[in-house]
Protein backbone atom coordinates (compact mmCIF):
# COMPACT_ATOMS: atom_id res chain seq x y z
CA UNK A 1 0.00 0.00 0.00
CA UNK A 2 1.33 3.37 -0.61
CA UNK A 3 2.06 6.37 1.96
CA UNK A 4 3.00 9.13 1.64
CA UNK A 5 6.74 8.02 2.98
CA UNK A 6 6.98 4.72 0.48
CA UNK A 7 10.34 4.56 -0.14
CA UNK A 8 11.72 2.46 -4.08
CA UNK A 9 14.96 0.79 -3.70
CA UNK A 10 17.76 2.24 -6.56
CA UNK A 11 19.56 -0.16 -8.43
CA UNK A 12 22.54 1.60 -5.86
CA UNK A 13 20.64 -0.22 -3.16
CA UNK A 14 20.22 3.42 -1.69
CA UNK A 15 16.29 4.18 -1.33
CA UNK A 16 13.98 7.07 -2.15
CA UNK A 17 11.04 8.42 -0.91
CA UNK A 18 8.05 8.65 -4.31
CA UNK A 19 6.52 11.74 -3.39
CA UNK A 20 8.73 14.69 -3.24
CA UNK A 21 8.59 18.56 -3.23
CA UNK A 22 9.80 20.34 -6.23
CA UNK A 23 11.13 23.59 -5.95
CA UNK A 24 11.55 25.06 -9.31
CA UNK A 25 10.24 29.01 -9.36
CA UNK A 26 10.09 29.09 -5.63
CA UNK A 27 11.47 32.08 -4.89
CA UNK A 28 14.64 32.45 -3.20
CA UNK A 29 14.65 33.55 0.82
CA UNK A 30 11.66 32.85 3.26
CA UNK A 31 9.37 31.25 -0.06
CA UNK A 32 11.37 28.19 -0.67
CA UNK A 33 12.53 27.93 3.40
CA UNK A 34 8.51 28.26 4.42
CA UNK A 35 7.45 25.54 1.61
CA UNK A 36 10.21 23.01 2.28
CA UNK A 37 9.11 23.88 6.34
CA UNK A 38 5.37 23.04 5.01
CA UNK A 39 6.44 20.01 3.69
CA UNK A 40 8.41 18.25 5.61
CA UNK A 41 5.77 19.25 8.89
CA UNK A 42 2.91 17.62 6.30
CA UNK A 43 4.83 14.30 5.60
CA UNK A 44 7.23 14.86 2.89
CA UNK A 45 10.42 13.40 2.71
CA UNK A 46 11.69 14.27 -0.48
CA UNK A 47 13.19 17.46 -1.68
CA UNK A 48 14.10 18.69 -5.13
CA UNK A 49 15.96 21.89 -5.91
CA UNK A 50 19.27 22.43 -8.31
CA UNK A 51 22.03 24.92 -8.67
CA UNK A 52 19.49 26.77 -11.38
CA UNK A 53 16.69 27.31 -8.93
CA UNK A 54 19.21 29.49 -6.92
CA UNK A 55 16.96 28.28 -3.59
CA UNK A 56 20.01 25.52 -2.29
CA UNK A 57 20.64 27.84 0.65
CA UNK A 58 17.15 28.19 1.32
CA UNK A 59 16.38 24.18 1.07
CA UNK A 60 19.40 23.33 3.35
CA UNK A 61 18.51 25.95 5.96
CA UNK A 62 14.84 24.38 6.03
CA UNK A 63 16.17 21.03 6.09
CA UNK A 64 18.96 21.73 8.88
CA UNK A 65 16.12 23.35 11.19
CA UNK A 66 13.39 20.67 10.78
CA UNK A 67 12.97 18.44 13.73
CA UNK A 68 12.87 16.09 10.94
CA UNK A 69 16.22 13.42 11.11
CA UNK A 70 18.79 14.79 8.21
CA UNK A 71 18.69 10.75 7.63
CA UNK A 72 14.76 10.53 6.69
CA UNK A 73 14.88 13.39 4.00
CA UNK A 74 16.01 12.99 1.01
CA UNK A 75 17.48 15.66 -0.93
CA UNK A 76 18.46 16.34 -4.07
CA UNK A 77 20.49 18.82 -6.16
CA UNK A 78 21.92 19.45 -9.78
CA UNK A 79 24.75 19.99 -12.00
CA UNK A 80 24.11 22.85 -14.28
CA UNK A 81 25.09 23.09 -17.88
CA UNK A 82 27.17 25.35 -17.88
CA UNK A 83 29.23 23.81 -15.03
CA UNK A 84 29.76 20.81 -16.91
CA UNK A 85 33.30 18.64 -17.49
CA UNK A 86 35.07 16.72 -14.61
CA UNK A 87 37.03 19.72 -12.76
CA UNK A 88 34.24 22.10 -13.38
CA UNK A 89 31.46 19.51 -12.18
CA UNK A 90 33.61 18.75 -9.02
CA UNK A 91 33.73 22.01 -8.28
CA UNK A 92 30.27 23.10 -8.90
CA UNK A 93 29.32 20.04 -6.52
CA UNK A 94 31.31 22.29 -4.24
CA UNK A 95 29.50 25.18 -4.10
CA UNK A 96 26.29 23.50 -4.13
CA UNK A 97 27.55 21.97 -1.12
CA UNK A 98 28.36 25.09 0.65
CA UNK A 99 25.02 26.68 -0.22
CA UNK A 100 23.30 23.85 1.10
CA UNK A 101 25.12 23.38 4.23
CA UNK A 102 24.65 19.76 4.03
CA UNK A 103 27.44 16.64 4.75
CA UNK A 104 25.99 15.18 1.94
CA UNK A 105 23.36 14.69 -0.22
CA UNK A 106 21.35 12.11 -1.65
CA UNK A 107 21.06 12.18 -5.19
CA UNK A 108 23.28 14.57 -7.54
CA UNK A 109 22.11 14.75 -11.01
CA UNK A 110 23.38 15.97 -13.92
CA UNK A 111 20.53 18.56 -14.99
CA UNK A 112 20.48 18.28 -18.92
CA UNK A 113 22.62 16.18 -21.44
CA UNK A 114 25.16 18.73 -22.45
CA UNK A 115 26.77 17.17 -25.86
CA UNK A 116 30.47 16.60 -25.96
CA UNK A 117 31.23 17.38 -21.60
CA UNK A 118 28.37 14.97 -20.32
CA UNK A 119 30.87 11.77 -19.77
CA UNK A 120 33.05 13.91 -18.07
CA UNK A 121 30.53 15.30 -15.88
CA UNK A 122 29.29 11.79 -15.02
CA UNK A 123 33.01 10.74 -14.08
CA UNK A 124 33.01 13.62 -11.70
CA UNK A 125 29.93 12.44 -10.01
CA UNK A 126 31.10 9.13 -9.89
CA UNK A 127 34.02 10.44 -7.58
CA UNK A 128 31.93 12.30 -5.65
CA UNK A 129 29.75 9.00 -5.09
CA UNK A 130 32.49 7.32 -4.27
CA UNK A 131 33.39 10.31 -1.78
CA UNK A 132 30.77 9.70 -0.13
CA UNK A 133 29.15 13.19 -1.02
CA UNK A 134 26.21 12.18 -2.79
CA UNK A 135 24.94 8.36 -1.81
CA UNK A 136 22.99 8.06 -5.20
CA UNK A 137 23.84 9.83 -9.05
CA UNK A 138 21.68 9.85 -11.67
CA UNK A 139 20.74 12.65 -14.95
CA UNK A 140 17.72 14.35 -15.81
CA UNK A 141 16.71 14.60 -19.31
CA UNK A 142 18.84 11.54 -20.57
CA UNK A 143 17.10 9.88 -23.83
CA UNK A 144 17.76 6.63 -24.01
CA UNK A 145 19.85 7.31 -26.60
CA UNK A 146 21.82 9.66 -24.27
CA UNK A 147 22.14 6.41 -21.89
CA UNK A 148 23.06 3.88 -24.54
CA UNK A 149 26.13 6.13 -25.12
CA UNK A 150 27.05 6.97 -21.40
CA UNK A 151 26.92 3.20 -20.70
CA UNK A 152 30.41 2.25 -22.15
CA UNK A 153 31.99 5.14 -20.67
CA UNK A 154 30.63 4.88 -16.89
CA UNK A 155 31.61 2.68 -14.20
CA UNK A 156 28.44 2.97 -12.53
CA UNK A 157 24.90 3.39 -13.88
CA UNK A 158 22.75 6.62 -13.22
CA UNK A 159 19.88 5.19 -10.41
CA UNK A 160 18.01 7.81 -11.36
CA UNK A 161 16.69 9.34 -14.96
CA UNK A 162 14.23 12.79 -13.79
CA UNK A 163 12.38 13.67 -16.85
CA UNK A 164 9.05 15.10 -17.94
CA UNK A 165 6.06 13.06 -16.98
CA UNK A 166 2.19 13.54 -17.09
CA UNK A 167 -0.45 11.68 -18.31
CA UNK A 168 -0.38 14.16 -21.12
CA UNK A 169 3.35 13.20 -21.96
CA UNK A 170 4.43 9.63 -21.11
CA UNK A 171 8.10 9.81 -22.95
CA UNK A 172 7.12 5.75 -23.99
CA UNK A 173 10.62 5.50 -25.38
CA UNK A 174 12.62 6.72 -22.20
CA UNK A 175 10.10 5.18 -19.93
CA UNK A 176 10.21 1.72 -21.16
CA UNK A 177 14.47 2.02 -21.55
CA UNK A 178 14.91 2.92 -17.97
CA UNK A 179 12.65 0.34 -16.56
CA UNK A 180 14.57 -2.47 -18.42
CA UNK A 181 17.55 -0.89 -17.10
CA UNK A 182 16.17 -0.54 -13.67
CA UNK A 183 17.03 3.35 -13.86
CA UNK A 184 14.34 4.89 -11.66
CA UNK A 185 12.01 7.22 -13.13
CA UNK A 186 10.82 10.72 -11.28
CA UNK A 187 8.40 12.99 -13.03
CA UNK A 188 8.62 16.35 -13.20
CA UNK A 189 5.69 18.90 -14.38
CA UNK A 190 3.81 16.16 -13.13
CA UNK A 191 0.73 18.71 -12.78
CA UNK A 192 1.47 19.53 -16.35
CA UNK A 193 1.59 23.16 -14.37
CA UNK A 194 -2.15 22.93 -14.17
CA UNK A 195 -2.69 24.08 -17.54
CA UNK A 196 -4.96 20.65 -18.73
CA UNK A 197 -6.92 20.39 -15.51
CA UNK A 198 -10.45 20.86 -17.77
CA UNK A 199 -9.43 17.71 -19.63
CA UNK A 200 -13.17 15.77 -19.42
CA UNK A 201 -11.45 12.61 -18.87
CA UNK A 202 -9.46 13.62 -15.96
CA UNK A 203 -11.98 15.91 -14.71
CA UNK A 204 -14.35 12.88 -14.63
CA UNK A 205 -12.25 10.49 -12.75
CA UNK A 206 -11.35 13.21 -10.59
CA UNK A 207 -14.90 13.72 -10.23
CA UNK A 208 -15.85 9.69 -9.27
CA UNK A 209 -13.03 9.85 -6.62
CA UNK A 210 -14.13 13.31 -4.56
CA UNK A 211 -10.59 14.45 -5.94
CA UNK A 212 -9.28 17.18 -7.34
CA UNK A 213 -7.79 16.44 -11.05
CA UNK A 214 -3.81 17.63 -9.47
CA UNK A 215 -4.30 14.71 -6.74
CA UNK A 216 -5.07 12.15 -9.74
CA UNK A 217 -2.32 13.03 -11.89
CA UNK A 218 -0.16 12.11 -8.80
CA UNK A 219 -1.64 9.30 -8.17
CA UNK A 220 -1.64 8.07 -11.43
CA UNK A 221 2.29 8.80 -10.96
CA UNK A 222 2.64 6.68 -7.86
CA UNK A 223 0.64 3.88 -9.25
CA UNK A 224 3.02 3.85 -12.24
CA UNK A 225 5.86 3.25 -10.04
CA UNK A 226 7.52 6.63 -10.78
CA UNK A 227 8.57 9.43 -8.07
CA UNK A 228 7.16 12.32 -8.31
CA UNK A 229 7.93 15.64 -7.44
CA UNK A 230 5.03 18.51 -7.55
CA UNK A 231 6.10 21.88 -6.95
CA UNK A 232 3.77 24.02 -4.51
CA UNK A 233 4.87 27.46 -2.58
CA UNK A 234 1.32 27.09 -1.06
CA UNK A 235 1.22 25.41 2.37
CA UNK A 236 -2.36 24.24 1.41
CA UNK A 237 -1.45 22.90 -1.80
CA UNK A 238 1.43 21.30 -0.44
CA UNK A 239 -0.44 19.69 1.70
CA UNK A 240 -3.61 18.97 -0.86
CA UNK A 241 -0.69 17.40 -3.18
CA UNK A 242 0.39 14.76 -0.34
CA UNK A 243 -3.19 13.49 0.05
CA UNK A 244 -3.44 10.80 -2.52
CA UNK A 245 -2.73 7.95 0.07
CA UNK A 246 -6.84 7.45 0.63
CA UNK A 247 -7.81 6.03 -2.82
CA UNK A 248 -6.71 3.83 -5.44
CA UNK A 249 -7.07 4.50 -9.56
CA UNK A 250 -8.84 1.30 -10.70
CA UNK A 251 -7.22 -0.45 -13.34
CA UNK A 252 -9.48 0.91 -16.19
CA UNK A 253 -9.25 4.21 -15.02
CA UNK A 254 -5.56 3.88 -15.03
CA UNK A 255 -6.32 2.84 -18.53
CA UNK A 256 -8.12 5.79 -19.52
CA UNK A 257 -5.41 8.09 -18.41
CA UNK A 258 -2.46 6.73 -19.95
CA UNK A 259 -4.96 6.80 -23.12
CA UNK A 260 -4.58 11.05 -22.47
CA UNK A 261 -0.73 11.08 -23.85
CA UNK A 262 -1.15 13.81 -26.61
CA UNK A 263 2.84 15.11 -26.17
CA UNK A 264 2.11 17.59 -24.12
CA UNK A 265 5.95 19.34 -23.30
CA UNK A 266 6.52 22.09 -21.71
CA UNK A 267 10.39 21.68 -21.21
CA UNK A 268 13.01 21.20 -24.64
CA UNK A 269 12.51 17.41 -25.81
CA UNK A 270 15.71 15.52 -25.06
CA UNK A 271 15.29 13.58 -28.51
CA UNK A 272 16.07 16.91 -29.57
CA UNK A 273 19.76 17.30 -28.14
CA UNK A 274 22.97 15.87 -29.85
N1 LIG B 1 14.97 18.26 -14.16
C1 LIG B 1 14.42 19.25 -14.83
O1 LIG B 1 14.87 19.66 -15.90
C2 LIG B 1 13.17 19.87 -14.27
C3 LIG B 1 12.39 20.72 -15.08
C4 LIG B 1 11.23 21.27 -14.53
C5 LIG B 1 10.87 20.98 -13.22
N2 LIG B 1 11.67 20.17 -12.44
C6 LIG B 1 11.34 19.85 -11.03
O2 LIG B 1 10.00 19.35 -10.98
C7 LIG B 1 9.22 20.15 -10.12
C8 LIG B 1 7.77 20.16 -10.58
O3 LIG B 1 7.64 20.73 -11.86
P1 LIG B 1 7.04 22.19 -12.11
O4 LIG B 1 7.20 23.01 -10.89
O5 LIG B 1 7.71 22.73 -13.33
O6 LIG B 1 5.51 21.91 -12.48
P2 LIG B 1 4.25 21.27 -11.72
O7 LIG B 1 4.65 20.65 -10.44
O8 LIG B 1 3.55 20.45 -12.75
O9 LIG B 1 3.32 22.53 -11.46
C9 LIG B 1 3.65 23.54 -10.54
C10 LIG B 1 2.61 24.66 -10.68
O10 LIG B 1 1.32 24.19 -10.32
C11 LIG B 1 0.80 24.96 -9.23
N3 LIG B 1 0.13 24.00 -8.33
C12 LIG B 1 0.70 23.15 -7.44
N4 LIG B 1 -0.22 22.38 -6.85
C13 LIG B 1 -1.40 22.75 -7.35
C14 LIG B 1 -2.75 22.33 -7.11
N5 LIG B 1 -3.01 21.35 -6.24
N6 LIG B 1 -3.74 22.92 -7.81
C15 LIG B 1 -3.46 23.91 -8.69
N7 LIG B 1 -2.22 24.36 -8.97
C16 LIG B 1 -1.20 23.78 -8.30
C17 LIG B 1 1.99 25.65 -8.58
O11 LIG B 1 1.64 26.90 -8.07
P3 LIG B 1 1.77 27.26 -6.47
O12 LIG B 1 3.22 27.18 -6.12
O13 LIG B 1 1.22 28.64 -6.40
O14 LIG B 1 0.93 26.25 -5.74
C18 LIG B 1 2.92 25.83 -9.79
O15 LIG B 1 2.57 27.01 -10.50
C19 LIG B 1 9.93 21.51 -10.17
O16 LIG B 1 9.52 22.36 -9.14
C20 LIG B 1 11.36 21.07 -10.11
O17 LIG B 1 11.73 20.71 -8.78
C21 LIG B 1 12.80 19.59 -12.95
Amino acid sequence: MLRIDTRVRLQDGHTMPLLGLGTWAAKAGGETRDAVTSALETGYRHIDTAKMYGNEQDVGEAVRASTVPRTEIFVTTKLWDSDQGYDAALEAFDRSMAELGLDYVDLYLIHWPVESLRTDSWRALEQIKADGRARSIGVSNFSHIHLQALFPAAKERPAVNQIELSPFLQQRPISEFCRSQDIQLTGYCPLAKGQRFDDPTLTEIAAQHGKSQAQVMIRWALQKGQAVIPKSSNPRRIAHNADVFDFEISADQMECLNALDDDYRLCPDPMSMP
